[in-house]
Order: C-alpha cells, then structure tokens, then sequence
C-alpha cells in the first residue's frame, strides 16, 4: 500500500530540464566544446552539478583541475539562475498540478527527491510549494543518484517506509535509485520507454492507473 510519493522535479513536475541543457550547452560553446548535444544532456538528467560538468568536459581535449571545475560548475549555474528568475507557474509540466491535487484528495503524502540545489527557488517561482509535504533535495545529501540517499530521506521526512513510497523519475538514473531504495518507480518523460520504471506514462497527464499502482500491486 503507497502512502507517499516521491516526485523528481526537473522533468516531472518542471520544464526546467530544458533550462539545464540551456545553461550547459552556452558553458560548452564558452570552452569552444562544439558537440554537447542534447543525447549528451540525457546522461545529465538526475546527476548531481559536478558529474554533469563531466558529461560535458568528456567531450572536450582540455583537463581541469578540481578546483577549475568548480569554477566552471558555478558559472554554470549563475547561467542557469538568471534563467530560473524568469520561471513561472507556466513552467509546471502538464498534469502535474491535477496528480498532486489529486494525491491530496485521497490522503497520500507528496514528496520531492531531488538531487538539484536550487529545488527550493524552483518551488517558489512554480508556485508548487503548497502541494508539497516534504523536500529532500541536493542541499540535504552527499550522494547523487543512482545512490538512493536522496530517496531515503524524503522517506524519512514523509515518516514512510520504502515500501510505502513510489518514485515518479525522469532518468534512468533516479529509477535506479528507486529500486536501491527499495521503492517502485513510475517513469516519465521522453525516454519514459527505456528507463526500467516499474510501471511507465508519457507524461502525468497520460491515462496513469492510480488504483492499481496506489495499491502495491
Ligand atoms: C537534477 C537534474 O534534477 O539536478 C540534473 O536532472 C542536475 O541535470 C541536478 O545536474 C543538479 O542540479 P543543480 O540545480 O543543483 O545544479
Ligand atoms: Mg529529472
């Protein structure tokens, strides 16, 4: 039986995944790294700052040293800041609201998994903030996904046990750590097919069977 979900935010409930590849591809263009692309960008998608910053330098010639990545990883995201100040509401993906409003409705708690530090801006500017019970986010852990740390904490926030929680991802890494956790995962997104969720919709607006998944079996 589910009393909790779990939902990833860049690429289940915002569009800000976009904004992500955005901000990397012009740190890209800036080290003259021509070809990160956008099949580059989803090896990004759940990952922690700092191994996105390595998707990207893989497809250069030049090394940094750590502390150079650093600097590299901030300007990123002072790129991806700016963006994040124009976000509205308008950015929350289809269906998002109705799921949550609806989780509401029958009693299950919602939660946010997810590895992005800047999860409490992009809360306030969606305006998503009032449908969410508890937030574990990359300012609560050391370890990114495929590590279910993140996961085990909103857990632990909601008061659940992993076998009372579902994960809603967008990356294949974050339905792994779903499964290390020990928790079942509905998988979202454009790549929704092949991330080995346990169950699988285009979008939360998809016909999604919540009684049955609701109900552990
Ligand atoms: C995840 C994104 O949600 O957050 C990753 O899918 C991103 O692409 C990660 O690297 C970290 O985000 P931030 O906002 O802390 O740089
Ligand atoms: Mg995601």
């Amino acid at each position: 039986m589910i009393k909790g979900v779990i939902f990833d935010l860049d690429g289940v409930l915002v569009s800000t995944d976009e904004l992500h590849y955005r901000a990397w591809k012009m740190l890209a263009d800036e080290l003259d790294i021509y070809d990160f692309n956008e099949e580059d960008n989803k090896n990004q998608r759940g990952v922690s700052r700092m191994e996105s910053l390595e998707v990207v330098l893989r497809k250069g010639q030049k090394h940094y040293s750590e502390e150079e990545k650093e600097v590299l990883a901030d300007r990123k995201n002072e790129y991806y800041k700016v963006m994040l100040e124009e976000l509205t509401p308008s950015a929350v993906l289809e269906g998002a609201v109705e799921t949550l409003k609806m989780l509401r409705e029958k009693g299950i708690l919602a939660g946010i998994g997810s590895v992005s530090k800047n999860t409490p801006l992009i809360l306030e500017k969606t305006e998503l903030y009032e449908y969410i019970d508890q937030i574990s986010c990359g300012l609560d852990i050391t370890r990114s996904k495929p590590d279910p740390e993140v996961f085990e904490v909103a857990a632990r926030k909601l008061g659940l046990s992993p076998k009372e929680c579902l994960v809603v991802e967008d990356s294949a890494a974050g339905v792994v750590a779903a499964k290390a956790a020990g928790m079942k995962s509905l998988g979202v997104g454009p790549y929704y097919k092949v991330l080995g969720a346990d169950y699988q919709a285009e979008t939360l607006l998809s016909d999604i069977n919540w009684e049955e998944i609701l109900s552990g079996n």
